[in-house]
């Protein structure tokens, strides 16, 4: 069965979530949502969360899951907030005991955060498939990015997360702790090595000012004209390009509030006593 695949667009984040579903009236997944943030206030909000909400609830679906590809320095997951409204399960890669680890030191979390990935309801294993309805979706593990990345496939389509962006603009960044060069070019052959009319769904586009922001690419135009990394570049030639290229990038504006709530699955640190959440800036330790 074909799976139905919605794309939404945030664009202060460049951002793609998608609502996968197998029919109207039935089974829905949504991968990657955004939950506002404006760091000048401090204030959420969740216009985008809203219209995955409204395209669920007019097509009369069940959301099943509440899936992450990673946890995200870029954005604020709306997962918790979806899961409020819609119901249904989160879920992310088994690997993300990791960066619950790495960031509950950097940001030196008390003993009430259990490392262990219990915010979330499931941890996927590498090649896990889980239903949607009718349809079967399969984890993929695609680190790099992070060590904890996951893609999603389900019959052709593959949610590739942060690996992959249109071949105009290239590949993520590797730069964050446990992140690889290295093992990104091996995930992105994963990818490579599939059917050349395979459709690879991104999770961002930063278009440039001569077209519109893009979601969607065969796995063959990736290989013929990716920046970074075309079907005929190398390992070496890789790393050396993606290394390069990360020692100029700043820190993501949000990767501060976006971590501490996405090791969380979407959840705000629990209010202190007056009721209100408060996050956390390690100052000279990032
Ligand atoms: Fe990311």
């Amino acid at each position: 069965m074909q799976p139905q695949i919605q794309a939404f667009y945030d664009k202060p984040t460049s951002t793609y979530s998608y609502v996968v579903y197998d029919a109207l009236g039935g089974h829905a997944a949504i991968i990657d949502s955004v939950l506002g943030y404006d760091p000048k206030s401090g204030r959420t909000d969740t216009a985008s969360a809203q219209k995955l909400v409204d395209f669920i609830r007019e097509r009369k679906l069940t959301l099943d899951w509440i899936l992450e590809t990673h946890a995200h320095a870029d954005h604020i997951s709306a997962a918790a907030w979806l899961k409020k409204q819609l119901g249904g399960q989160t879920g992310i890669g088994a690997k993300i005991t990791l960066i619950q680890q790495t960031f509950k030191q950097l940001f030196h979390l008390g003993d009430d955060f259990v490392a262990d990935g219990h915010h979330f309801d499931h941890l996927f294993e590498d090649g896990e498939t889980f239903p949607v309805g009718k349809l079967t979706m399969k984890a993929l593990s695609v680190p790099g990015h992070t060590p904890a990345d996951v893609a999603y496939q389900v019959e052709d389509a593959i949610f590739v997360g942060d690996t992959l962006f249109m071949p105009d603009i290239g590949t993520a960044r590797c730069d964050f702790p446990g992140g690889s060069a290295s093992e990104l070019y091996h995930s992105i052959q994963k990818f490579y090595q599939m059917p050349p009319e395979t459709r690879l769904y991104m999770c961002h586009d930063y278009p440039p000012a001569t077209r519109g922001p893009l979601y969607l690419v065969t796995v063959q135009a990736q290989k013929s004209a990716n920046q970074h990394l075309a079907g005929h570049t190398s390992e070496a030639e890789f790393v050396e390009l993606r290394r390069g290229r990360d020692k100029t990038l700043d820190m993501p504006v949000l990767i501060l509030p976006a971590i501490q709530i996405n090791i969380r699955a979407g959840e705000l640190p629990a209010p202190e006593s007056n009721g209100v959440s408060y996050l956390k800036i390690p100052v000279n330790a990032l």
